[in-house]
């Protein structure tokens, strides 16, 4: 690729994550994405809990069974001359690591609510990953189509719970039953819900954004109202703000229904016009590294193992920062500072897992990996080490002692848990002086998940005993001292062997705080 393709290439790269919290209709609306993409060509391919067909994204069994996505996968489409990266981030609040660390991958969010709830907890808390890292984040306001709260009021919801300015780029023309089409604040037209000429959706606004010449909506209730609203959201709302949008301080705000379609391409044509090209990435020493510098570099944001149980494969994820990816490339990885040919890679069209040829920034490819990769490491293919910038680590709050229950079978158990945990579905510790394994989550259901993919994935059952809800905070080891160790700050090994403290509750910690007044306690994110 010469300097100007791989530009051009870069330039229409947009690579974008869906965070909601369950049942807003983040499937629904990928599903919507990927049928204008073309990469589907049905609804219900994605999800379909009654149908018994499953999202392509939903490789696990457990998905099935629960009816979740528990991993993030990767779907790519062209668009509109723009190539379209989504990453898929799991809803459920148990999966909330793998999905903080897919946001790090991302250049741009899309935050989808139901119009009838308003801000729910999970919705709330990945947006704060998406504030801290400054990306644009456009809202969609789901399931018009049903009866919901009043746009204003779920404006003003979202501009007070999650602190960012809000900015309507459509509006509701009624809802529910009432629901008759969205007036488009920035095109100036009115688009028809189930409008009567399929050929015809939209009707055409005069000089004062009134509807131009005859017809009956004009006499409707519904449209006064909006009329009115759009109004005041004119006169006292905030101004559409570029740069705002950019660092994630005003959020675009879209109506429609993903379920019947309604608003969605809308959303979409404004979205790949809006969203941001890849950016440069940083590099532990604040390096920037532009996606158009030549020289191939990324990092690794996620591993999988098992995707296809038949393979027993493990893919590592890469999120592309710099350059071209082509099939065969030399690439050093920092961390190890091993050189490796990378042979065996693959493109993500949802389940047609492709061969890459050549990929850009802003692109993610998947890197058969055997055992050399770790979250967060980076790869390069310059002469100039790079590495990037830490991912950020989540303290995990539950904790399980776990055990193997055959302990004939302690190989398949120590395999097992080595590679979940290098894969970061789960943490391990060690308790100081017996080494026995606890195992920490950000939630409940990675533990089940754990338990689960140890028996059918590694033919290891195991037992987990409960030790609660802990807070674990890091000492420096300088200032450690075993004595401090209790029952109720349980010492122990992080896999980098850096020693902390499970707390079981403040009181405890404030206990040792006070006992302890000049050792440094530290927190993760
Ligand atoms: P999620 O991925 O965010 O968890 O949500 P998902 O798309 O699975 O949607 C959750 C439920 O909300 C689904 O119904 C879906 O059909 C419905 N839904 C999504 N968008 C809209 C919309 O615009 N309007 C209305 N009325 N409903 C919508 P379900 O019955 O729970 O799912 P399923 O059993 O049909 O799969």
């Amino acid at each position: 690729m010469t300097p100007t393709e791989l530009t051009t290439a870069v330039q229409r790269r947009r690579t974008f994550a869906i965070i909601s919290h369950p049942d807003a209709g983040k499937t629904t609306i990928t599903e919507q994405l990927l049928l204008f993409g073309g990469v589907i060509r049905q609804a219900g391919t994605v999800k379909g809990k009654k149908s018994g067909q499953f999202a392509k994204s939903d490789w696990m069994e457990i998905e099935k069974q629960r009816g979740i996505s528990v991993t993030s996968s990767v779907m790519q489409f062209d668009y509109a001359g723009k190539r379209i990266n989504i990453l898929d981030t799991p809803g459920h609040e148990d999966f909330s690591e793998d999905t903080y660390r897919t946001l790090m991958a991302v250049d741009a969010a899309v935050m989808v609510i139901d119009s009838a709830k308003g801000i729910e907890p999970q919705t709330k808390k990945l947006f704060k990953v998406c504030k801290m890292r400054g990306i644009p984040i456009f809202t969609f306001m789901n399931k018009l189509d049903r009866d919901g709260r009043e746009p204003l009021d779920l404006i003003a919801e979202l501009e007070e719970l999650l602190d960012i300015e809000g900015c309507a780029m459509n509006w509701p023309i009624g809802m529910g039953k009432d629901l008759r089409g969205l007036y488009d604040i920035t095109k100036k037209r009115i688009e028809l819900y189930r409008p009567t000429d399929v050929e015809e959706p939209y009707l055409a606004l005069d000089e004062a954004g009134r509807i131009a010449g005859d017809n009956p909506l004009k006499e409707d209730s519904v449209y006064t109202q909006a009329l009115d609203d759009i109004e005041l959201i004119g006169e006292a709302g905030n101004a559409y703000d570029p740069a705002k949008i950019a660092t994630g301080d005003q959020t675009p705000i879209f109506f429609g229904s993903a379920l019947t379609n309604f608003g969605v391409k809308t959303f979409l044509e404004s979205f790949v016009d809006m969203a941001p090209q890849p950016e440069a990435h940083l590099t532990q020493e604040a390096t920037e590294i532009t996606p158009t510098s030549p020289d191939f570099s990324g990092f690794i944001f996620k591993i999988q193992a098992n995707m296809n149980p038949a393979h027993r494969d493990r893919i590592a994820f890469v999120r592309i920062c710099s350059g071209e990816f082509q099939r065969g490339i030399d690439i050093t990885l920092t961390r190890t500072g091993k050189k490796m040919r990378l042979n065996n890679s693959t493109e993500f069209m949802a389940d047609t897992r492709e061969q890459v040829t050549s990929a850009v920034a802003g692109d993610i490819v998947g890197l058969y990996d055997t055992g050399n990769f770790q979250i967060g490491d980076t790869i390069y293919a310059g002469k100039e080490a790079i590495s990037f910038e830490k991912l950020p680590q989540f303290t995990p709050e539950l904790f399980m002692r776990v055990t193997a229950k055959n302990v004939m079978k302690q190989k398949s158990f120590h395999k097992g848990i080595q590679q979940l945990v290098q894969e970061g579905a789960i943490q391990l510790y060690k308790t100081y002086t017996t080494g026995d394994y606890i195992l920490g989550a950000v939630g409940q259901l990675q533990f089940e998940v754990f338990q689960y993919r140890m028996q059918h994935e590694y033919n290891s059952e195991v037992i987990m005993e409960p030790i609660g809800s802990r807070t674990a905070r890091w000492i420096n080891p300088d200032q450690l001292d075993e004595k401090m160790s209790s029952s109720r700050n349980l010492l122990v090994k992080d896999i980098n062997d850096a020693p902390l403290f499970l707390f079981e509750n403040k009181f405890a910690e404030r206990w040792f705080a006070d006992k302890y007044p000049e050792v440094e306690l530290t927190a993760k994110l």
